[in-house]
């Protein structure tokens, strides 16, 4: 973020502990319980989710040529690679010739291709099918150039990599233009923070029992920090005075810390927004970045099913603190702690939210950014409709 921005937004914090405001919207809004459960509205936002761009990996995970992950997103298995040129391509994980696993590692290097474990197909770092054993004898009429590797539009940007899941449209499109996707403003806020510069630090992931939009929505409100973290963070936090701005599809959210108020008894141009409040950004739809003075960890939701997520959080710290790893430890050890807190709390919700007993959920003024979110998705969904054929 830009020294400028910060200082916006510190003053305008300063003007909100005066005034005791917080960010509000115009009313309170009414939302559907029957949408963290319904399997119609699931399938319809699982394939809206299909066609954004998904961060699946930061580029310090595969710095160096040949050097590839392989997860399963969404459903997807796929691998990610680091080519000769330094740019990343992503495939299915999927073998040609009967669509075995073409990798089983979840990470590791190639010198220069991949080496199906089944018959021993071989692909090069661009996907193309360079070597199928007995070919002459076995296989006289397969044309090599025509069974590459399905590879997924990927792009490298602010040091994430960018994936595009939906295969169906057959398009021709090789890149993800995440610059459009984030838009001009945020594109710029997110270069200043240089997360190309950072390194991955660890990655964990597990299931839980909720609707996926449940779990994103758990950190687009503070309303909520003086009584669930109670004993863990709020101690750190200002009470319900939060800053939300939209960018597109994405939500910048500020928590403010207590220590912020030392600041105005400083100089502006020493002014330094990120020791003293938590920077929270939703990147749509299912990702929310938590920056700290010098790390931020991304924590990702994925729908499983109408009732059931994965869930999944890596951790990127600035490259010279690296070796601090004590810190770090007792750094995600508290992360963890509170985050899962709020995701507990999402498995209560989902067992009330099975019962029926609620029909509509109600956000105040004070969780504006929770009603921009699902009009976001709404929004995204109906842009859907509209392409199918
Ligand atoms: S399935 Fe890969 S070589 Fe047969
Ligand atoms: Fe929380």
């Amino acid at each position: 973020m830009e020294q400028r921005t910060q200082i916006q937004l510190i003053e305008e914090i300063r003007k909100r502990i005066t005034n005791k405001e917080t960010e509000l919207g115009e009313k309170e809004t009414h939302w559907l319980v029957s949408d963290y459960y319904d399997s119609e509205q699931y399938t319809k936002e699982f394939s809206m989710i299909m066609n954004q761009p998904l961060i699946v990996a930061h580029g310090s995970e595969i710095p160096k040529v040949g050097d590839y992950i392989s997860k399963t997103v969404m459903g997807v298995p796929i691998i990610i690679i680091r080519t000769p040129n330094k740019s990343v391509n992503a495939f299915v994980n999927a073998c040609k010739h009967r669509g075995a696993s073409l990798v089983l590692k979840d990470h590791g290097r190639i010198r220069k291709n991949f080496i199906c474990p089944y018959h021993g197909w071989a692909y090069d770092m661009e996907g193309n099918l360079c070597n199928v054993p007995d070919k002459e004898r076995s296989f006289p009429n397969l044309e090599m150039n025509c069974y590459p590797l399905s590879s997924l539009p990927v792009s490298e940007r602010h040091g994430f990599i960018w994936v595009r899941l939906n295969q169906e449209k057959k398009s021709e499109e090789r890149t993800v233009n995440v610059e459009s996707f984030l838009g001009l403003q945020l594109d710029q806020e997110f270069k200043a923070y240089q997360f190309d510069q950072y390194t991955f630090y660890r990655k964990e992931s597990w299931r839980m029992k909720f609707n996926w939009k449940c779990g994103v929505e758990q950190f687009l409100e503070n309303y909520h920090f003086a009584f669930l973290h109670k004993d863990s963070t709020n101690w750190l936090f200002l009470h319900n005075l939060a800053i939300c701005d939209q960018f597109q599809n994405h939500i910048r959210g500020i928590a403010p810390k207590r220590s912020v108020k030392d600041l105005f008894q400083q100089p502006v141009e020493e002014w330094d927004l990120r020791p003293n409040a938590t920077i929270l950004y939703t990147i749509f739809p299912l990702s929310t970045f938590f920056i700290e003075k010098s790390h931020l960890s991304l924590l990702q939701i994925f729908p499983e099913s109408p009732e059931t997520s994965l869930i999944e959080v890596t951790h990127i710290v600035q490259e010279d603190c690296l070796s601090k790893r004590s810190f770090w430890e007792e750094n995600i050890r508290l992360f963890k702690a509170a985050i899962m807190e709020d995701l507990e709390t999402c498995e209560t919700m989902q067992v009330g939210f099975r019962t029926k007993a609620n029909k509509h959920l109600i956000f105040g003024r004070n969780e504006v950014a929770l009603a921009q979110y699902r009009e976001c998705i709404n929004k995204s969904l109906e842009e859907d409709k509209v392409k199918l054929p």
